[in-house]
């Protein structure tokens, strides 16, 4: 990947924005911008990017070896065994004064120390908005987490059995998962079975699902850094005919939507598609999230496919595509596929089967 024409672009959005440099703490972003892993937990770490261009990670020793073998395209500046990082951090940035940071990663505590050494500017989410567009190699990598994650759910319905508890179900997908190829779980795998099922992020208990209950699976992985993100529903002996109903009507919307997306419409239009066909069936009140969201780095990151994202989706953009009806007390349904939008329209990424599994 070409890390200096990212950080280059970084550089341009600072200088035609007047700042001298920018801190950047989100660690999903360091590691878009220098293919840094992520070190989560670790509080001495971030990035400084200067207006011309020069990328400097700054880390604790612990990070160092780490960072040396598989950041690209910047500088690894080592602080001193107690030295704070805001510290260091004025040192690498030399006289910049105006200075942006990422305000939803940077703690009170620590605006506290840097206000005194910079002149900070909020800097919104300008290197999120850039990771919305993936290129054909972020592609491959979410190509592979979904390879990974298919191959898993095909090699765990042959083992559901009708009355294992959701956990049972919950480990032997992250088994598969992991048995596939996924370097880790892209975030906490849900299973949530019956009237569990209408919470829509239904943690795996130890409930036994059993009765023709459907049963939402929520999975994903990482490969290479990048992330996949499916559901489907299955059922756990043969269904009643409500929730065949659902079912259809959830798979209809999902259809409708992954029709729908091309270029050019909006994340409210395409939201309104799925959520159409829905309240068309008279479900709409148990429809009660959002279509779909971007997908990369971050399992939740833009574009947002909802009502409230009136800007419209560009080729290059990775989106979910997850409508679900929730009945309190009654079940719940949901499917999700990943898709990437093009020129023309879409490309389905997300090719594990849609059809009614009773297991
Ligand atoms: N895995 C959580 C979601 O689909 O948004
Ligand atoms: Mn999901
Ligand atoms: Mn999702």
């Amino acid at each position: 990947m070409n890390f200096k024409r990212r950080i280059g672009r970084v550089a341009e959005y600072l200088v035609e924005n007047g700042f001298d440099g920018m801190i950047c703490t989100n660690p999903e972003s360091v590691f878009y911008l220098t293919n840094a892993p992520f070190v989560t937990g670790s509080a001495g770490k971030a990035l400084y990017i200067s207006k011309d261009g020069k990328a400097s990670l700054v880390v604790s020793s612990l990070d160092f070896e780490e960072a040396c073998d598989r950041s690209e395209g910047a500088e690894i500046v080592k602080m001193d065994m107690g030295e704070p990082l805001f510290e260091r951090l004025r040192k690498v940035a030399g006289g910049a004064e105006k200075v942006g940071f990422e305000d939803d990663f940077v703690t009170v505590r620590s605006y506290g120390a840097l206000k005194k050494k910079f002149s900070l500017t909020e800097i919104g989410t300008a290197i999120e908005k850039m990771r919305e567009v993936k290129d054909p190699e972020e592609l491959e990598r979410i190509e592979t987490a979904l390879g990974a994650s298919d191959r898993a759910a095909a090699k765990t319905i042959s083992n559901l059995r009708d009355g294992m508890t959701e956990i049972e179900a919950a480990s032997e997908l992250e088994y598969h998962m992991r048995r596939e190829g996924g370097e880790a779980l892209a975030f906490e795998t849900i299973v949530a079975s019956g009237p569990r099922a209408v919470y829509p992020h239904g943690m795996p208990s130890k409930r036994r699902a059993s009765g023709g209950e459907a049963v939402v699976f929520d999975f994903g992985v990482k490969a290479s850094g990048y992330c996949s993100d499916t559901s489907r529903t299955f059922f756990f002996g043969q269904p009643r005919d409500e929730m065949v109903k659902v079912y259809d009507i959830v798979l209809e919307a999902q259809n409708a939507a992954i029709s729908a997306a091309r270029a050019g419409i909006t994340g409210k239009e395409l939201d309104g598609v799925a959520r159409a066909v829905i309240e068309g069936h008279g479900y709409g009140k148990f429809f009660v999230h959002g279509t779909g969201h971007g997908v990369g780095i971050a399992v939740h990151e833009g574009p947002s496919v909802n009502s409230r994202n009136e800007g419209q989706l560009v080729p290059g953009n990775v989106v979910t595509i997850e409508p679900g009806i929730y009945i309190p007390k009654v079940g719940g349904v949901r499917i999700e596929d990943m898709i990437v939008i093009t020129e023309g329209g879409n490309r389905n990424l997300t090719r594990f089967r849609k059809d009614r599994i009773v297991v």
